[in-house]
């Protein structure tokens, strides 16, 4: 029997990769969009979700299990970026941010841990980032929503264990996707004090998008999970100075390993 998959954010980027991917090993996948009728050439189902809409997601998750009666694996992939000076950032823009990263990938939780649950059995694979690990000068609130999402899943996977369900986080490095049009940039303000900075960081991290990683990787490395009996807690996928930089900031006494980030950035 094929396992059932959802995948968040279906569309574009990471999340279409590891459908294709699935499908073609032979899972029965279920993707999604806000706007699934804009996308003509998916492989795998697209539904209408939005994760800041609730009902959306009951909508999507019923339908899926009035389709294939189950739902074994469920990849919170959906999410968006944010960088700026934080003090720049409008405060509703940080909301929304969090609607998004944080608050979606829970709603979704919520919806399908009952159906997990009846089956006794499930995964729930939560997409954060290696941003998630350490606060980055300029991105601070894709970091702080990514590491909010990462003790979430740390902390469930405990409360769901005796139900058969497992949890774990995969954290990729930068992987070249649409994530850096998709997100919101708050505007280089002429004037500001963090006019110069800022537009240069800006440069930087759009490169590091277009240069990064193949999506593809993150599908073989979601795929491999799957087939693992015992999932681990944390997954990194990713360059590897990217994936050690996680470890230089466990073994590096604070200072040290922030003047590592600042001179990475040219700060
Ligand atoms: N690319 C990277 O370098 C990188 C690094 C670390 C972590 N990540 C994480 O990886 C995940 C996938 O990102 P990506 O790089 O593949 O970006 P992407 O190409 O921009 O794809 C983002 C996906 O999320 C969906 N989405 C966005 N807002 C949504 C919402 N409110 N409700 C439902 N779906 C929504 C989009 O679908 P629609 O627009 O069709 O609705 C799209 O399919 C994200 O969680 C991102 O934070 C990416």
């Amino acid at each position: 029997m094929s396992k059932v998959v959802l995948i968040t954010g279906g569309s574009s980027g990471i999340g279409k990769s590891i459908g294709e991917f699935l499908h073609q090993k032979g899972f029965t996948v279920y993707g999604t969009s806000r706007n699934p009728e804009r996308i003509t050439n998916s492989v795998f189902p697209l539904l209408t979700l939005d994760v800041t809409q609730v009902s959306t997601i009951q909508t999507a998750v019923t339908e899926i299990i009035a389709r294939s009666g189950r739902i074994d694996v469920v990849i919170n992939n959906a999410g968006v970026g944010i960088t700026g000076p934080l003090e720049e950032i409008p405060t509703k823009e940080i909301k929304n941010n969090f609607e998004t990263n944080f608050f979606g990938p829970i709603e979704v939780m919520k919806a399908v841990l009952p159906q997990m649950r009846a089956q006794k059995s499930g995964l729930i694979i939560n997409i954060t980032s290696i941003a998630g690990y350490m606060g980055l000068p300029y991105r601070s609130v894709y970091s702080a929503s990514k590491g909010a999402l990462e003790l979430i899943t740390e902390a469930l996977r405990m409360e769901v264990k005796l139900f058969g369900i497992q949890i774990t986080n995969v954290a990729p490095g930068d992987f070249a996707t649409n994530i850096a049009s998709g997100r919101y940039h708050a505007p280089v303000l002429s004037g500001s004090a963090y006019e110069k900075v800022y537009g240069q960081m800006l440069r930087t991290m759009d490169e590091h998008v277009d240069s990064g990683s193949d999506p593809l990787d993150m599908a073989v490395a979601v795929y491999q999970i799957i087939q693992t009996s015992k999932p681990k807690v944390h997954y990194k996928v990713g360059a590897f100075m990217q994936k050690f930089s996680i470890v230089l900031k466990r073994i590096l006494p604070d200072k040290l390993y922030e003047k590592m980030l600042m001179n990475h950035y040219k700060l």
